[in-house]
């Protein structure tokens, strides 16, 4: 018999089971360049072709992107836990993340890392915020780039791991308010 809980902790409960796979998303605005660890995504169509991610408004990757239209999206694997470390515990806001690791500008200024080449190039074509503490960014995936099969990182290979901006983190409506 299934036991009995709250509504939020029955769901914390059930999504902690999926342990889903890990990813890096970096994204440029023509000004700044940032990128983060997202476990929230879903490839969400198949033709055409899109997949979204979910990204916190408390993060500078968020105040960045809703000024971009690219971004890259990679997976991790199981061997990528010190990039997992990089990218989600520390924050824009304090430190060059870019400045701890290699990574090289496409096209379109968007930063890649060459440790991983499980990766797409995405052009953002929605913005969806329905209130909550992330925005979803639908992706159209513009070029794809593979080493071949991998085993993913996943939540339960982190649970050392902090995130540099916890979601209730976010910037409050009055916190955002004009002075004066
Ligand atoms: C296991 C794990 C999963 C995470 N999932 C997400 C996520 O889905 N979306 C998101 O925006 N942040 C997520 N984060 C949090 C950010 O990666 C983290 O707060 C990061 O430090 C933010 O960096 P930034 O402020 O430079 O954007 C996750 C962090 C960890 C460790």
């Amino acid at each position: 018999m299934a036991e009995e809980a709250g509504p939020s902790e029955l769901e914390a409960q059930l999504t902690s089971m999926l342990d889903g796979p890990l990813l890096v998303v970096t994204t440029f605005n023509g000004r700044e360049r940032a990128g983060c660890v997202v476990g929230f995504a879903t490839q969400c169509s198949i033709a055409p072709g899109r997949f979204a991610i979910w990204l916190s408004k408390a993060n500078h990757t968020y105040r960045v992107g809703i000024h971009a239209d690219r971004f890259a999206v990679h997976f991790l694997t199981e061997h990528d836990h010190d990039v997992a470390d990089l990218f989600g515990t520390n924050t824009g806001d304090e430190v060059d993340k870019f400045s701890r690791c290699e990574w090289e500008a496409d096209v379109d200024g968007v930063p890649l890392l060459p440790a991983c080449p499980n990766r797409f190039r995405g052009r953002r074509t929605a913005l969806l915020d329905d209130g909550s503490d992330h925005v979803c960014v639908i992706l159209e995936p513009l070029e794809v780039s593979s080493s071949g099969p991998f085993k993913p990182l996943r939540h339960s290979d982190v649970t050392d791991l902090e995130a540099g901006h916890p979601a209730e983190e976010r910037p409050t409506p009055t916190q955002r308010a004009p002075r004066g």
